[in-house]
């Protein structure tokens, strides 16, 4: 094989209680991307589309994960990488981490599979931090493993893959004003009571605990954040008219996603999915500011080859 071309899915990271731990996989939307072996040694982006993105591969997020791995694996050959982007970055929805995601999964594919999808999170989140400033895996772990994941620790890195219920399906809103990941996290604070991390942490086990049990009810009590979401919401217009009304058409939970702006609604079924999306439409409706709105069932294949 010399070349291919992939699907790298949006994903949604925290889901409300998790930050920097939880995420989950879309799949309708996600960026493409080909890779094509080269005789020339090394990384080159040789086609962006969609967004105004660097072109040398050590201050683009697909070029410096593809590097890590080449870096490690030493291959006698090079890749030319094409970008055609979808997901705007600075969206909440996992761009910087399809991108970064995108090259290492096609490279190795071409290589013969060295490496596991652990060992791909790891060279992936070199390329995230170039976004963010900080090594997490809460974005990449999805699209790569596909489904819920939760980072259980990133040194050593090690990803346990969560159960997706059959009907659960998420619904985002993504206002087009952009929130830097490095600066929704300059603001966090550095410390939290310890009320608030009880809180959080019983929310955290029975998330997972209703992922399991395909319990919907439980799951809705588990999504809530009372730690990240009270500083950040602040930076989101009309975040709490948008979880009022999702609430409201039955979403189980609604939160931001990622570092925002973009805001997820988790819910039972296509049909309310649907209910949920025309509300929240209907909230920004009202205001100038565009927005596009996504409904999605959890996608639990992750990255693949198109
Ligand atoms: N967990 C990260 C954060 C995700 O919330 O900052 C960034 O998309």
């Amino acid at each position: 094989m010399k070349e291919l071309k992939i699907f790298s899915p949006a994903t949604v990271a925290n889901v409300s209680c998790g930050f920097d731990v939880l995420g989950f996989c879309l799949d309708t939307i996600g960026d493409e991307m080909v890779i094509k072996k080269t005789n020339k040694k090394g990384i080159h982006i040789t086609k962006i589309e969609g967004y105004d993105l660097p072109f040398e591969p050590q201050n683009n997020v697909a070029g410096v994960s593809a590097l890590a791995l080449i870096e490690d694996a030493k291959p006698n050959f090079g890749f030319e990488i094409e970008i055609y982007k979808n997901i705007k970055p600075g969206s909440g929805i996992g761009s910087s981490s399809a991108s970064a995601v995108g090259s290492v999964f096609a490279i190795n594919e071409l290589l013969g599979k060295p490496y596991n999808k652990t060992q791909l999170t790891n060279f992936a989140m070199k390329g995230e931090a170039l976004a963010s400033q900080c090594e997490h895996a809460d974005n990449i772990a999805p699209a790569i493993f596909g489904g819920f994941t939760l980072v259980k620790s990133t040194n050593p890195l090690e990803i346990l893959q969560l159960p997706t219920p059959k009907d659960l399906f998420a619904v985002i809103i993504h206002p087009q004003i952009e929130i830097k990941t490095s600066e929704s996290r300059a603001i966090l604070p550095k410390e939290i009571s310890l009320k608030n991390a009880i809180t959080q942490w019983s929310n955290v086990g029975s998330l997972v605990h209703a992922l399991h049990k395909n319990d919907y009810e439980l799951l809705s009590k588990s999504l809530t954040d009372v730690v990240i979401e009270p500083y950040r919401s602040q930076l989101i217009p009309y975040f709490n008219s948008v979880r009022a009304e999702a609430l409201n058409t039955g979403a189980l939970g609604c939160g931001i996603s990622g570092s925002g702006p973009s805001i997820f609604s988790l819910c039972h079924g296509n049909e309310t999915a649907q209910n949920i999306a025309q509300a929240i439409k209907n909230v920004y409706s009202k205001t100038n500011i565009p927005f596009e709105i996504y409904i999605s069932k959890i996608n639990t294949q992750g990255i693949k080859i198109l």
